[in-house]
């Protein structure tokens, strides 16, 4: 007897077995794609017994899909939530958790360096439904208690965040959404379950692009977003009317791509530590922001609330927009994309990717630096990643 309490699995185990429904059509061992845009019913008394919630079954895909349900059932288990909720992407999960939990006259908090179209919906579009945001610094409890009013119902941060991988205190945030019974969420696509859980810290909503660590493979785009079952459920009602859906094939990816969370996390953390270090240590390279590093400022609350610190490395490069940019197009091994999350290693600079539009005096006010180069760490051999690296920096 081993004394293992087998209804608490690990993660690696909900990876693989979390969410599936057995037995599966056909006696596959892998959940089947329904590829089908509608459901039948045998009959009205079928139909009636569906609408009184006799049976829960599917009835239209843009309420559901049984390979959906085991992507969100798998995704739930891992994150240890009650429930899970599926999107066509990050971004459709975003807007469709805040236009189910909004009104008009109600005001939002968000932290400075939330992922950019985020801060785009909250402050512009949320705007033109009488919702007002306010943008507060990332990691200042003075800051959000200052800016909550009476007719604040949100709290939404990041951590780690892009591109500095600044790290928010999960259990402060909880503490500040209960005392001020706002609803907290925490887009937690940088850390990914495997090394963050929000939902334990007290934090009501967790949220990921998907088609990041959680997919994987740089081949699919998704959100969902995870908590208790009555928001889950209320959002849910909101998608119905939005529509942005996961359709079943990505979710078929995306549980393929769930069962090697676990390892693919795992190595993805040993390798950026490990670029982490080497770029700490070269002197052509001015500061390097990874929370797995002592010289992170929040290093101590990382390794309090994190079991592995990711795999998104940021540094600064000791020259200007131009140098820095040969040192990017010098690399060979790490391709020139925007994302992160995948297999395959990826480098960009900030200032020309994902800030791009901005004047330099607005990219500089965000904190953006010209010399600043975002990696994601894949899966090639790390010693690979590292000879690369040190080429493109030493030539
Ligand atoms: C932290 C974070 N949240 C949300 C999103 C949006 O996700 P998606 O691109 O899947 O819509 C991104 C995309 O880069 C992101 O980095």
């Amino acid at each position: 007897m081993s004394g293992r309490d087998l209804s608490k699995r690990g993660p690696s185990t909900e990876a693989i077995h979390g969410g599936e429904t057995r037995p599966r059509a056909g006696n596959a061992i892998t959940t089947p794609i329904f590829q089908t845009a509608t459901f039948v019913f045998q009959n009205t008394a079928e139909l009636a017994a569906h609408h009184s919630h006799e049976v829960r079954r599917e009835e239209y895909g843009r309420y559901g899909n049984p390979t959906t349900h085991v992507a969100e059932a798998k995704c739930a288990a891992i994150e240890g939530a009650e429930a899970g909720l599926a999107f066509a992407s990050g971004m459709a999960a975003i807007t469709t958790a805040l236009f189910a939990v909004l009104q008009q006259g109600h005001h939002v908090i968000l932290t400075d360096d939330c992922y950019r179209r985020t801060r785009q919906f909250c402050n512009g579009l949320l705007g033109k439904f009488g919702v007002e945001a306010s943008i507060v610094e990332t990691g200042s409890v003075e800051a959000l208690e200052a800016a909550v009013r009476p007719n604040t119902r949100v709290l939404i941060s990041e951590s780690p965040t892009n591109p500095y991988n600044r790290v928010v205190d999960l259990d402060q945030i909880a503490q500040v959404g209960k005392k001020h019974r706002l609803l907290t969420i925490i887009d937690s696509t940088f850390a990914t379950p495997i090394n963050q859980r929000p939902l334990d810290h007290g934090i009501d909503l967790v949220l990921h692009s998907a088609t990041k660590y959680l997919a994987g493979h740089n081949d699919v785009l998704g959100g969902v977003i995870l908590g208790k079952e009555p928001i889950i459920d209320a959002v849910r009602d909101c998608q119905g009317v939005l529509g942005g859906v996961m359709d079943p094939h990505a979710a078929y990816l995306l549980i393929r791509g769930l069962k090697t969370l676990p390892v693919r996390v795992e190595r993805q953390n040993a390798s950026a530590l490990a670029i982490a270090e080497m770029l700490s240590a070269h002197p052509r390279v001015e500061a390097v922001h990874y929370a797995g590093l002592e010289s992170h400022p929040q290093h101590e609350i990382a390794r309090r609330q994190m079991r592995g610190f990711g795999a998104v490395v940021s540094f600064e490069y000791g020259g200007d927009l131009d140098e820095t940019s040969r040192v990017v197009d010098a690399a060979r091994l790490f391709q020139i994309a925007p994302s992160l999350g995948g297999v395959e290693s990826l480098i960009e600079q900030p200032a020309l990717m994902s800030f791009f539009e901005l004047s330099t005096e607005e990219r500089l006010a965000l904190g953006i630096k010209n010399n600043l180069v975002r990696l994601s760490i894949g899966l090639e051999d790390p010693d690979d990643l590292i000879a690369d690296l040190k080429q493109a920096l030493d030539g």
